[in-house]
């Protein structure tokens, strides 16, 4: 099977290492990929200058390159309709159509979807202009948890006690032509579970934790994503049958309902609070660092995985096996990120496996250098949480670039058990 990852992050670069260990991968490529899918993966030609959003090239590359399967790794060319066009041309695509996508593309579509399908989430009000903004505030109550309501890569959302930065966030998403909802605050530790799904079938993957705001102590601004681990240690025993029950499979059964089945990988955003699981958020895609350590988990060939969801034969897939242990990635962050990333720094250190290449390319003297905010994810895996933390340290330690910033509390709250739901 000739397999074509779109994307250049870590995330594709971990699904990249995935796809090559399966022995049904005759080929792979990754467009745009980076300096780390490069070491894996060819680029098909042309690869390299992909514009993602740009549904007809996707499919053009695909076509060219020969795919039997293509793997959407981002949210920004499934909106855009790629894995539509991928589909038209004749190739089985992993990811879902551009209607299916909305589920993460528009969170009012997601809101519906859930009231439709009875599954538990925020209580939210959609806000039109700055006089609605004032009143959901006032009804929702702090803290105030304010968020645009279309992509903004992980960094729509602000949950403040302050209501002043609420309103002003408000302000600016409005400002800039986009919608805003207000939600409910939900407490309680959260959960990444990704599941994959044909639009019937749903396979549940191992549940993981990811650190979103940029500094220790779950302190700074929200970001893309600072590190992750799993499994969960702490989680309630029964949780992902709970969440699939609860969850998953009712909201698959509602697009299918809907007419705009979801077949891909539907990602849950969980929150574990005093009252229940409540869905954060849903996202159309792998969630990235998250799919850093479900991978390496995960026994069976992904490639096969992926093909059977792509092609609606899921249920006849055997069930899913996992490697014992646990795995933990640390994001190592350029300078300035999030707010106003520096690129072109050197990057050394940053070979050998494990060294996943978010934002790095190579430049024209031949050097990996950083090429976006998150330039690595540092994974280890190890017999359990507390010794893939230390080799992924250990590993992060021997990493050159000027001016990087890094959590050093990855999985240690886990680690020391002061996580309970
Ligand atoms: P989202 O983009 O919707 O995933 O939001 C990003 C992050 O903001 C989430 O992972 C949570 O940490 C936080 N967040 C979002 N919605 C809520 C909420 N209703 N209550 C508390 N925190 C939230
Ligand atoms: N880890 C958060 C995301 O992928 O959206």
């Amino acid at each position: 099977m000739r397999v074509l990852v779109i994307g250049s992050g870590a995330r594709e670069h971990a699904l990249c290492v995935a796809l090559t260990s399966d022995p049904a991968v005759t080929a792979l490529a990754c467009a745009p990929g980076n300096a780390g899918t490069r070491t894996v993966a060819e680029t098909g030609a042309g690869g390299e200058s992909l514009v993602v959003a740009d549904p007809v090239a996707v499919a053009a590359l695909a076509t060219g390159w020969g795919a039997d399967l293509v793997v959407i790794g981002p949210e920004v060319p499934l909106v855009a309709g790629a894995a539509d066009a991928v589909r038209d041309a004749g190739i089985a695509c992993f990811g879902p159509s551009e209607q299916a996508a909305q589920i993460e593309g528009s969170k009012s579509f997601a809101k519906h979807v859930m009231a439709a399908a009875g599954v538990p989430t925020a209580r939210s009000w959609p806000v039109g202009g700055p006089a609605e903004l004032e009143t959901a505030l006032d009804e929702a109550g702090a803290p105030y948890v304010v968020k645009d309501d279309g992509l903004a890569a992980g960094k729509g959302v602000v949950v403040t006690a302050d209501r002043d930065a609420a309103v002003a966030h408000g302000h600016r998403v409005l400002d800039s032509g986009g919608a805003v909802l207000v939600e409910e605050f939900l407490d309680g530790p959260e959960v990444s579970l990704f599941a994959v799904t044909d639009g019937t079938t749903v396979l549940p993957l191992l549940p993981a934790q990811d650190a979103k705001r940029r500094d220790d102590g779950d302190a700074g601004p929200n970001t893309g994503g600072m590190g992750a681990y799993a499994p969960l240690p702490w989680a309630p025993p029964g949780l992902v049958d709970e969440v699939l029950a609860t969850v998953l499979q009712p909201t698959v059964d509602e697009m299918r309902r809907r007419g705009e089945p979801f077949s891909g990988l539907l990602y849950a955003g969980l929150a574990l609070t005093s009252r229940g699981v409540r869905v954060v958020e849903f996202n159309a895609r792998f969630g990235d660092p998250e799919t850093q350590v479900v991978l390496p988990l995960l026994e069976t060939p992904l490639a096969g995985l992926l093909h059977a969801a792509a092609t609606g034969t899921l249920a006849d897939h055997p069930p899913l096996t996992w490697r014992d242990g646990a795995a933990v990635t640390v994001v190592v962050a350029a300078s300035g990120y999030p707010e106003a990333p520096r690129t072109g720094d050197p990057v050394t250190g940053a070979d050998g496996p494990g060294v996943l290449h978010a934002g790095t390319a190579v430049g024209a003297d031949g050097t990996v250098r950083s090429a976006g905010g998150r330039v690595l994810a540092v994974t280890a895996t190890g017999a359990d949480l507390a010794a893939a933390r230390q080799a992924a340290y250990e590993r992060v330690a021997a990493v050159r670039l000027a001016g990087a910033h890094w959590r050093s509390d990855i999985a240690l709250a886990a680690v020391e058990g002061r996580i309970a739901p």
